[in-house]
């Protein structure tokens, strides 16, 4: 796979949250060595790619979001040395790594927004975005920021507002300065260099913004107001394209852009290869649909026939143009078995159903810390368990909106980052494994029975439904590279599809119905003759036929003709 140059196409990567995966000093926060001490753990899972949020020096505001030197990994969680270490001890595994490239802004405490801050007519006054108040001092524009307040502040050393799509301590980068962006460039270099596989890149929808600042109407949600002027602005490819020329057509490596608000029809000019940009993008169309009327903090639940239409949506359209990456959950999302399955009587059903739903789609999978475990959110008994800067700001929010308090209670428990968030429980013992000290953020209260080395003994685990999958993947070209296409769009409970490649076919079908439905195969596939390849049951029928579907069960048949 090493030098081939579409390899990211073929395998699937795993999300490593270093602060709270495993702690080899005793300090609470999981760190480098703790990474290279699961190695093993992750190359019998089977996947192919890493991917590390952020290890930069950063005070984390915003948990490594907010970096203070792209150079230097943070103290907590290693040294240099220890990186090249992980790189090199994966990359014997056959496991790349990738890492976080954080772009958009930096931190507050980062050299060039200190100088920045000092003066209008130094070398780096332009690196950030700073801008006259208004005649009667106010902001230049009326946008929020994405964890509350405005998304402008005011520093009076320079008499100006700067911009901040984030925190206050996370202020933008000045993307329109080239010296900026050669910089950036740099940088990148530097870690391509030191041998990484590729970036992830954060909100890199947002890195071009409009130039006549326009306010956002009055009944946008404040949090994201600032769409109107920041996401996928005008010169967004322009910028991505001059980035791949210096850099990243100069190696062999994986790019995934998140791009928040950015749909279907946009995400092919970010992933065509024939503009030359990113490899792929992470898109939140399936993220919003349960959304509410103050954005992603709600108590509505997703419909199963909008999760169909926005996963058809994005499989069609991308096909043969771009290439999908496929998530259920990450840092910044609650778990998937929550938001998606049933956590309680179907949990390891669903988990199991939830992995074959997407991992049998057309795309790179991606698996969150944990995910592999059926992991649940987290109902934490106080608020002061919670750690994020988002749910505090969320909280704030809905305080002042005078909203009820079981209401923020029940979004927070549905959608704080912090879900994602809690230590890796490694074994059932006291401190899970994860630490010998205080861990920075509380474990998970479902620790005792759902926790690595009890999934490893039990053979029906969700753990190894999820290596099945991957090694699917692996094994079959048309998992790679089969054209999907939706076979019940009208189905009330169940989700069907076909992948098709040449003589060869998947037929995946999976019930999100916590009753037996029936299900009935479409005439053409019926005349087929098909074989189990993998369900969530252990007695699932041999053959391909009408199906008499348990709670929540999914099945993958393979034809080939
Ligand atoms: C992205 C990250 C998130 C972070 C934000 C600001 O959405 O995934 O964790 O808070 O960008 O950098």
């Amino acid at each position: 796979m090493a030098n081939e140059k579409d390899w990211w196409k073929k395998g699937v990567v795993y999300q490593v949250y270093p602060q709270s995966f495993k702690d080899t000093t005793g300090s609470g926060i999981g760190d480098l060595n703790g990474i290279i001490e699961k190695l093993p753990y992750l190359a019998d899972l089977g996947i192919s790619v890493i991917w590390l949020n952020p290890i930069y020096q950063s005070p984390l505001v915003d948990n490594g979001y907010d970096i203070s030197d792209y150079y230097s990994v943070n103290p907590e969680y290693g040294t240099m040395d220890d990186f090249k270490r992980l790189l090199d001890q994966a990359h014997r595994l056959d496991i790349k790594i990738i890492m976080d490239l954080v772009v958009n802004h930096t931190s507050d405490q980062h050299e060039w927004f200190k100088k920045s801050c000092e003066s209008r007519d130094n070398e780096f006054s332009d690196f950030y975005i700073w801008k006259d108040p208004k005649e009667d001092g106010s902001p230049p524009t009326n946008w929020g920021s994405t964890f509350g307040g405005p998304a402008w502040e005011y520093a009076k050393s320079r008499g100006q507002y700067y911009l901040h799509l984030f925190a206050k301590e996370q202020p933008d980068l000045n993307w329109e300065n080239p010296k900026v962006r050669e910089t950036i460039y740099d940088m990148m270099k530097f870690w391509f260099e030191t041998g990484i596989d590729g970036f992830r890149m954060d909100v890199i929808s947002l890195i071009s913004k409009r130039q006549d600042w326009p306010d956002a109407p009055d009944d946008a949600i404040y949090t994201k107001s600032y769409y109107i002027g920041a996401s996928n602005g005008p010169r967004v490819h322009e910028f991505l394209h001059e980035m791949n020329q210096e850099v990243l057509s100069k190696y062999n490596i994986l790019t995934v852009g998140e791009t928040a608000n950015t749909n279907s029809d946009q995400a092919i000019l970010y992933t065509d290869p024939e503009r030359e940009e990113l490899n792929m993008v992470f898109h939140f169309d399936h993220m919003h649909l349960d959304y509410g009327p103050y954005g992603k903090f709600s108590d509505i639940r997703f419909k199963l026939s909008d999760l169909r239409d926005v996963m058809t949506e994005w499989q069609d359209k991308l096909e043969g143009r771009g290439w999908n990456s496929l998530y259920w959950s990450n840092h910044d999302q609650p778990r998937a078995v929550t938001r998606f399955g049933n956590d309680t009587n179907y949990r390891v059903e669903s988990a199991k159903m939830l992995g074959t739903l997407l991992h049998m789609m057309k795309g790179t999978p991606y698996i969150y810390q944990g995910e592999e475990l059926g992991m649940r959110n987290v109902r934490f008994a106080s608020s002061d368990q919670y750690k994020d800067i988002e749910t505090y700001g969320v909280k704030k929010e809905f305080e002042e909106r005078g909203l009820l308090e079981a209401y923020i209670k029940e979004s927070i428990f549905l959608k704080s980052r912090d879900n994602a968030r809690t230590p890796m429980p490694w074994n059932g013992k006291e401190k899970y494994g994860f630490t010998n000290g205080t861990p920075w953020i509380d474990f998970s209260p479902d620790n005792d029975w759902i926790n690595v080395e009890d999934c490893l003994a039990d053979p029906n685990s969700v753990y190894y439904h999820y290596k099945e999958l991957i090694r699917l993947r692996k094994e079959l070209p048309v998992v790679v590279d089969g054209v999907y296409e939706l076979i019940n769009p009208g189905d009330s409970a169940v989700y069907g599809y076909t992948r098709t490649l040449a003589e060869q076919k998947l037929v995946v079908i999976c019930s999100f119905s916590e009753s037996k439905v029936n299900y009935k195969l479409p005439e053409e596939l019926k005349r087929s003759s098909g074989r189990l390849l993998l369900s969530n049951y252990p007695d699932t029928r041999k053959e391909l036929g009408n199906l008499e579907l348990r709670p929540y069960e999914a099945v993958i048949y393979y034809i080939e003709a």
